[in-house]
């Protein structure tokens, strides 16, 4: 007997699960040093523009695909394939997710690790010298990040295994909120900092001379990221999206939340970045190397609210980048369960310790495996790189495509305007259709080309 699908209980679990995916490391870790590089807030509104025009048309490609299936994502694109050679490809298409889920737990760790630290109140204590030294031996040491990284993987995949409602849901329903309220506090803290004004300005004041073709290419690449398209995240959530659920609401708010996380980070952080004196583009290793020194030290005010406050920052950290996780680590196991026939709990077994090896090798790439540079790049880089600025645009183009050209139109537009009872998209639909023909596939190929000649 085949099993019904789960289904999300209602429309507060399946944003929470979007929102969830969509909130992380991305953006936390990368959407304010982008910002800081690009020019602040002209970088926030380019950002928002690549997100409307071209991710989130793409996301609802994604999210209807999976939805009208009903299937993972590599049941679901077979069914466009006739030849047998062309449907055996299919299975290529998670190798995407399985990289991004691997190098995202060794990251994951970290935040694991310095959580634990900020608990010991040991950023407090060190210098600002000392504390970008420390991340430097810390990344570079082989034991401690490889079994953060693990234990990291280990809570993802003790949540994923107990399936939709009691795993996925039940987590995302209470951190997601968490989140909001933690980044907010932090946000409160970070601007009451003596000299924090001038690094609000800075966030407010757009400097358009800054927005190049590269921080334009950083933009988009970024809103593809952060809002976890093209590798199937999307899609498998959609899946179990029930018929009466719209998808141009869900994809409309997923798109609010993120970029409104990703805007209150950026208040969180560069206001503290621009009190302690240090310079707003100081890239990928601000997090992880200056802010714990940041946040500890600059709270003269009050002790308490200094040791606190690196505490709640890590927790934001860790809990957005395990609700990210769940959503790459479903992908997968969705895949071994629907394809391969696997019980849930093996299948997820099996994708732990895939994850776990090769995250190894990425966490070891700082250290040990540094040696090894692909075209400047260790390894953990490289699989950043290959799988943000390429494979997500191909899986994105392929879905464009698929739904674009091979789908039957009158299919797409009952599942965008459920059958025609949601009004504003039945009004926007035949923009949003020669959009997903025409505009977005041009766009993904000439977004591609930039990405490989970098
Ligand atoms: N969007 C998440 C972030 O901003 C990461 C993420 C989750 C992701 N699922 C994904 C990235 C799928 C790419 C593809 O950190």
């Amino acid at each position: 007997m085949k099993q019904e699908r789960e289904k999300f209980s209602g429309r507060l679990a399946l944003l929470a699960a979007f929102a969830g995916s969509a909130i992380g490391l991305g953006n936390i870790w990368r959407f304010p040093y982008m910002a800081g590089e690009n020019g602040g807030a002209a970088f926030i509104v380019i950002y928002l523009l690549c997100s409307l025009l071209v991710a989130l048309p793409i996301f609802f490609t994604e999210s209807l695909l999976g939805r009208s299936s009903g299937k993972g994502m590599v049941s679901t694109i077979k069914t466009f394939f006739n030849g047998k050679a062309g449907r055996k490809w299919c299975g290529l298409l998670i190798v995407a997710p399985l990289l991004i889920t691997s190098f995202y737990s060794v990251v994951g760790g970290w935040a694991l690790d310095y959580f634990i630290r900020a608990c010991t109140g040991v950023f407090g204590r060190i210098s600002k010298e000392e504390a970008v030294a420390f991340f430097g031996e810390y990344s570079s040491s082989v034991f401690e990040p490889i079994i953060s990284h693990i234990i990291f993987l280990t809570i993802t995949a003790a949540i994923v295994a107990r399936g939709l409602k009691k795993g996925i849901e039940k987590f995302n329903n209470i951190t997601v909120p968490m989140l909001f309220v933690l980044i907010l506090t932090i946000v409160g803290y970070s601007c009451s900092l003596p000299g924090a004004v001038d690094g609000i300005n800075y966030l407010l004041k757009p400097d358009f001379g800054k927005i190049t073709p590269g921080a334009l290419a950083s933009a988009m690449g970024q809103s593809f990221f952060s809002l976890s398209l093209g590798v199937g995240t999307i899609l498998v959530f959609s899946s179990y999206m029930r018929k009466d659920e719209s998808i141009v609401t869900a994809g409309f708010f997923t798109v609010i939340f993120d970029t409104v996380f990703a805007i209150l980070a950026g208040f969180a952080i560069i206001p503290a970045v621009f009190s302690a004196g240090i310079e707003a583009n100081a890239g990928p290793s601000l997090v992880f190397e200056t802010l714990p020194y940041i946040f500890a030290s600059m709270g003269d005010v009050s002790p308490i609210l200094s040791y606190l406050v690196p505490i709640l920052f890590f927790l934001s950290i860790l809990g957005a980048a395990i609700t990210s996780e769940i959503s790459m680590l479903e992908v997968l196991v969705e895949y071994f369960v629907e394809e391969k026939h696997l019980s849930r709990r093996k299948a997820t077994f099996l994708c732990f310790g895939v994850c776990v090896a090769i995250g190894i090798i990425c966490s070891l790439s700082f250290g040990p495996l540094s040696w090894i540079q692909i075209r400047g790049n260790n390894i953990f880089g490289l699989l950043d790189k290959v799988s943000s600025n390429l494979l997500m645009i191909l899986g994105s183009l392929l879905f464009a495509v698929v739904v674009g050209w091979k789908m039957d139109r009158n299919k797409v537009r009952s599942e965008l305007t459920n059958e025609g009872t949601n009004k504003v998209s039945v009004k926007l639909f035949p923009l949003l259709y020669f959009w997903v023909r025409y505009i977005v596939p041009v766009m993904l190929v000439l977004i591609f080309i930039t990405n490989i000649f970098n």
